[in-house]
């Protein structure tokens, strides 16, 4: 059953408060501690329903995995020591889950069925699928889409790979599938993503070279037949969720906010940089380092904001940002121009359309153009849409946050997803201040 909810015009977004763990983060803590030899305690881990598919396919390939007080503890059974599940791995809704499990899977000789929810299962696989085919990864059938059945191998060969689009999950699942491999896989990136694998598989003692290229282009590179052990992971907030509060503050006059202990990871951070272009108060306190990521407090009031051009290579560094960052070019003066968005038709959603769209229904002048997306603020939102989400929790979130700085109260049609990245998210928001109801 659909659960839909309306925000409506709140008075300030005011307080002290921590978001949850970074979501990309805690699917790799997972996913390295299963694979490390000995037992990982992770602090902060991000309990929500995708990296909570993560979780249980790691336990269902034979990692254990529990409860310790606060944190969650792993034992890993190394590189190469996952066996046969009982059945498919379910991985949701979560398209990060499930590609870096194709890579996991690469170098098992074990035949592993995958598969999702409706969202899921037609977001494209085959950019994972097709530099692990070289790597001796075999697909059952010709789908490019969940469930499908795949076989790794014991023989999995080391590649040099050039993405052909900017994707971290797919920089991962290679690198992931290296580590079995005899020899060094590199993964070369025209444009850099999150570089969290690297960091962490580093962190869980992985030997991990990084050198930039004569055109600029990023090669990370791995060394195989690694062998990893358990760490101690302490996961920051997710600069993605706090993008929301972020902007709530930003929106709602009289705000003064303060957010403790957020990722500030330089590939994470093109919302905050970009914002800040367009005069937006924020700003960090306390930057400081934690098990190998860069994090901070974010201090933010709110702000007149005006339009700006967003380049197209600033796209990975906050590519789960577009919606919050569209819905806030309504309250700019004058034209925000984003470009290079071809990646968000294949998220969640096609979040260029349907951010677009939602757009249009709260009176916001919104149109895609090819690949990108130009929004014509005025400084004020009409608001009062109903809004689609298309089964995208940051679609849901991104208009809810809109509808607390509307003229009329903004309804999204279902809430339900927003459990696969932020489940706290109504009750942290409307603890701020924010109307939701
Ligand atoms: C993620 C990478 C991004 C992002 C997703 C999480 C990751 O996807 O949209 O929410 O954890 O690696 P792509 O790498 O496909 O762009």
């Amino acid at each position: 059953m659909p659960q839909p909810l309306t925000a409506r015009r709140s008075a300030t977004i005011s307080g002290r408060v921590k978001v949850p763990g970074d979501k990309s983060i805690s699917h790799r803590a997972l996913i390295l501690a299963g694979l490390a030899t000995g037992r990982t305690r992770i602090e902060g881990l991000l309990e929500a329903d995708d990296v909570m598919a993560t979780a249980r396919a790691m336990q269902a390939l034979g990692a254990t995995v529990s409860r310790n007080g606060d944190a969650i503890e792993v034992l890993g059974q190394g590189v190469g020591g996952l066996g046969v599940p009982d059945g498919a791995l379910d991985f949701g809704n979560s398209g990060t889950g499930s590609r870096l499990m194709f890579g996991v899977l690469a170098g098992y000789n074990m035949r592993v069925a995958l598969t999702g929810d409706a969202s899921l299962c037609r977001r494209p696989m085959s950019r994972v699928l097709k530099p692990l085919a070289q790597m001796g990864l075999r697909v059952e059938g010709e789908g490019d889409t969940l469930p499908l059945t795949v076989e790794g191998t014991d023989d999995i060969l080391p590649i040099v790979y050039e993405l052909p689009v900017p994707s971290a999950q797919v920089k991962s699942s290679i690198l992931l599938a290296g580590l079995h491999a005899p020899g060094r896989t590199t993964v070369i990136e025209p444009v850099p993503t999150r570089d969290h694998t690297e960091r962490m598989l580093r962190f869980f003692g992985a030997e991990v070279k990084i050198e930039t290229c004569e055109d600029g282009s990023r090669a990370v590179t791995v060394a195989g037949d690694a062998e990893l052990t358990g760490a101690h992971v302490a996961v920051p907030g997710d600069p993605s969720s706090a993008a929301f509060l972020v902007a709530a503050a930003l929106i709602c006059p009289g705000s003064d906010l303060v957010i403790e202990n957020v990722l500030l990871n330089p590939t994470r951070t093109g919302f905050f940089e970009t914002l800040r272009e367009m005069g937006a108060d924020i700003e960090i306190v306390g930057e400081r380092d934690e098990a190998g990521e860069p994090v901070g407090d974010l201090h933010v009031k709110s702000s007149d904001l005006h339009g700006v051009h967003v380049p197209p290579e600033r796209a990975p560094s906050m590519i789960d940002e577009y919606p919050m960052l569209a819905a806030l070019a309504g309250f700019a003066v004058g034209e925000t121009r984003m470009e290079g968005l071809s990646e968000l038709k294949v998220k969640e959603s096609d979040r260029l359309a349907v951010t677009a769209a939602g757009l249009a229904a709260c009176g916001v002048e919104a149109r895609v153009e090819g690949d990108d997306l130009i929004v014509s603020g005025t400084g004020a939102v009409r608001g009062g849409g109903l809004i689609e989400t298309h089964m995208d929790h940051r679609i849901a979130m991104a208009f809810l946050t809109l509808g607390l700085g509307t003229e009329e109260p903004v309804t999204v049609d279902d809430v339900g997803m927003i459990a696969t990245s932020f489940p706290a998210f109504v009750p942290l928001m409307s603890g701020l201040g924010a109307q939701l109801g």
